[in-house]
């Protein structure tokens, strides 16, 4: 058993969801929003994005593997589950939990482009910069974070821990 301690608390995270969810609703204002999760640890922070948004959202996933259970990446992402949808001319989000290496975002972020959507941004929760290998150029994130192995708010150690409420450091024995 690994032993967590708090980084960001829910209501640090849920305050940070408002002012996000304002924002892109205030940007996006009298548009629909077409905002795609990469499963499967965006799940928590998207449902809670999209409830706090007053414009028309769909909503749409992919899944794409980079990680194993392993706290390091192999390097290797491919498309695992892809889009139900189209995206050709919306309005599209492409939302993740963390930035880190920056390969998942990267290459998700260029087959989505070759899709000609009419615009396409992309927001994380979390970004670890000092892990970037392969730049991606960001339009909004929650919280920038160190280097260090963190679960919660959907995000994972070997698949436990992404249902708890706040982000936590994993403190390896
Ligand atoms: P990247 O391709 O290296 O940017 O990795 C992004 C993915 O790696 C995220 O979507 C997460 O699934 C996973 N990941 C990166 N850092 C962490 C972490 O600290 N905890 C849990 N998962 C992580
Ligand atoms: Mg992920």
């Amino acid at each position: 058993m690994e032993k967590i301690s708090v980084m960001i608390t829910q209501e640090e995270i849920e305050k940070r969801i408002d002012e996000m969810a304002k924002e892109i609703s205030h940007v996006y204002e009298g548009k629909t929003v077409h905002m795609i999760g990469i499963l499967k640890g965006s799940v928590f922070f998207m449902c809670e994005l999209a409830k706090r948004m007053t414009i028309p959202v769909t909503l749409d996933f992919m899944s794409v593997s980079s990680y194993g259970n392993d706290t390091k990446s192999s390097g290797v992402v491919k498309i695992v589950k892809d889009l139900d949808e189209p995206i050709e001319g919306k309005e599209v989000i492409l939302v993740e939990d963390i930035l880190d290496s920056g390969r998942t975002l990267s290459y998700v972020c260029e087959i989505l482009k070759a899709r000609k959507p009419s615009t396409l941004k992309v927001i994380t929760l979390l970004d670890k910069p000092d892990r970037r290998v392969v730049p991606v150029f960001l339009d909004m994130k929650g919280f920038e974070i160190p280097d260090k192995f963190i679960v919660g708010y959907g995000l994972d150690y070997a698949q436990k821990y992404r249902n708890l409420p706040y982000i936590g450091v994993v403190e390896e024995e």
